[in-house]
């Protein structure tokens, strides 16, 4: 009797449970088998670093300040006063750490080059030879071991100087600046790299330095942010427009004199969320065109298009800043593939109705439209470490089939997808960290779901190969596959890491985590 009555509230609790976990969102994933073998023979897996958030060596061997040296040395500009000036000490470690890449068994590996460690006046200035020598020493020995490097030429990190002298991207001198840095990148390193960025997320650096002034150079103003000097409605599209252009004058030049010969391809990699109506009427269906135009087809239509989307036009009027005849011609089409840095997914809410949104939001800049993370008290998906950001990986499969429709021609990388949790590192997540294993299968899934309708993603990179410097976060933030010890620098592999490289060796066989 008693061994019944247990029995029988075990089955009632374990069905609360259920019940539970199935209200906790809105919209559950199934579960899902994912396989290497789903995925063609070429596919490239790799994980993904910038040169900032792992190098260290601030000052070592000719390299000068950059943005994030000096923006960092500022007291309070990063949570908790932390720097890039050690970071994970990877100038010191790279064979060990490219030793870590052969070991994960990916084929290919995202990093960024130092614009200081090579040029460190940009074209004021000579060019070093031991930052060269240091990512030609990176690139031979990644493909000694059958790892095909994909470069960031840019990664959110330029030349104090070139800050001080024109205001960095605001100005159009940055232009000339970035050509000159990227020539010598296709010069001295484009006989063995294949596979370039050109720059990494305009729309969200110049998001963050010139709309919220988060950044360096820490440019914005009122009620975005409270700096010193600035104009959030402007200054964000002014910078991004710069960006824009140096890009296609680079692709040009790559094209013209590089391409022919070393046979590489360029894309430029955005970040995107994928967008959900809030409501269900057609106000909150606009606001998710408008929150897609104002944040990825911003990026995306010039270089494919030539242009900026409509929706910008038609909301932007003047503010908005126009190409030229020529910088049209040289803008469209001047991507070989787009590069999306997928993490998250929101509710649109539609600013022009509702009174949903705050006063940052009620603008033009941001199309009008606002982001929620919950609808009825029902969270999206589950929290990270990342404020907003949440666990929806159906979202990886609709943004693709956006982008599918959109530039129906053009090929994708997810060059960045990865978890963080929201607690740094408590108990077990510091190393058995299986919430972020069933992040990368549920999101991987939703990819494969995405090519099976046709679209043409060719390469899925986690961010990120190790814990880093994330930015104004510092080290709190923990993307990596391996674990990071920030006394000893000592490198550990987390059970993802483990689990990657079981699930790129195992073909047909779904390496889930009980295999450890
Ligand atoms: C950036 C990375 C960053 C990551 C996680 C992306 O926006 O490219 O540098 O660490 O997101 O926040």
């Amino acid at each position: 009797m008693l061994l019944q009555k247990t029995l029988l509230s075990f089955f009632f609790f374990s069905l609360l449970l259920l019940v539970q976990s199935k209200h906790n969102h809105e919209v559950e994933e199934e579960e899902e088998v994912v396989t290497r073998s789903m995925f063609p023979d070429d596919f490239i897996f790799g994980v993904a670093t910038s040169a900032y958030q792992i190098e260290g060596a601030y000052l070592e061997d000719g390299k000068s300040l950059n943005n994030w040296d000096v923006f960092t040395h500022h007291p309070g500009n990063t949570g908790r006063g932390e720097n890039g000036d050690i970071a994970d000490d990877h100038y010191h470690r790279y064979m060990e750490d490219i030793d870590k890449l052969e070991y994960l068994g990916v084929n290919a590996y995202r990093l960024s080059i130092s614009w200081t460690r090579i040029l460190p006046r940009g074209r004021f200035g000579e060019i070093n030879p031991s930052g060269l020598m240091f990512y030609n020493n990176i690139i031979d020995n990644l493909l000694l071991k059958g790892i095909e490097p994909f470069v960031t030429i840019h990664h959110f990190d330029l030349p104090q100087e070139l800050e001080d002298r024109y205001g960095g991207w605001l100005s159009p001198h940055m232009q000339e600046e970035y050509v000159y840095f990227a020539k010598l990148c296709f010069e001295k390193f484009g006989d063995r790299v294949k596979n370039w960025m050109t720059i990494n997320e305009p729309n969200v650096f110049t998001q963050f330095a010139y709309m919220r002034g988060t950044f360096p150079p820490r440019r914005c103003s009122l009620p975005f942010g409270n700096c010193s000097a600035g104009n959030s409605d402007v200054e964000p599209l002014i910078a991004a427009h710069n960006m824009l252009i140096a890009h296609a004058k680079a692709v040009k030049l790559y094209r013209n004199h590089f391409q022919p010969k070393q046979g590489g391809i360029v894309g430029l990699t955005a970040n995107a969320f994928h967008y959900e109506p809030y409501t269900n009427d057609e106000f909150s269906y606009q606001a998710v065109e408008r929150s897609y135009a104002f944040n990825v087809d911003w990026i995306f239509d010039p270089l494919i298009y030539g242009n900026y989307p409509a929706l910008m036009r038609k909301y932007l009027g003047k503010d908005l800043p126009k190409f030229s005849k020529e910088e049209v011609e040289l803008l469209k089409g001047s991507i070989d593939f787009i590069g999306i840095n997928h993490y998250s997914t929101f509710y649109a809410l539609d600013c022009f109705n509702s009174n949903d949104c705050t006063s940052t939001e009620n603008r033009a800049i941001g199309g009008y439209t606002g982001r929620a993370i919950a609808r009825n008290g029902i969270p999206i998906g589950d929290e990270m470490g990342v404020f907003g950001f949440r666990i929806v990986p159906y979202g990886m499969e609709k943004l693709l089939n956006r982008l599918s429709l959109r530039y129906p021609n053009t090929s994708i990388y997810i060059t960045e997808n990865g978890y963080c949790p929201p607690n740094y590192q408590e108990g077990t997540e510091l190393l058995q960290d299986f919430t972020r294993i069933k992040f990368h299968q549920t999101y991987l899934a939703s990819m494969s779901k995405a090519m099976r309708k046709g679209a043409k993603v060719k390469g899925y990179f986690v961010w990120s190969f190790m814990d880093n410097f994330e930015w104004i976060q510092g080290y709190n933030i923990t993307f990596g596959l391996y674990y990071v010890d920030r006394n000893t620098m000592k490198r550990t592999p987390r059970l993802s890491a483990k689990w990657f490289k079981d699930f790129i060796a195992n073909g047909e066989k779904s390496s889930t985590i009980s295999t450890f």
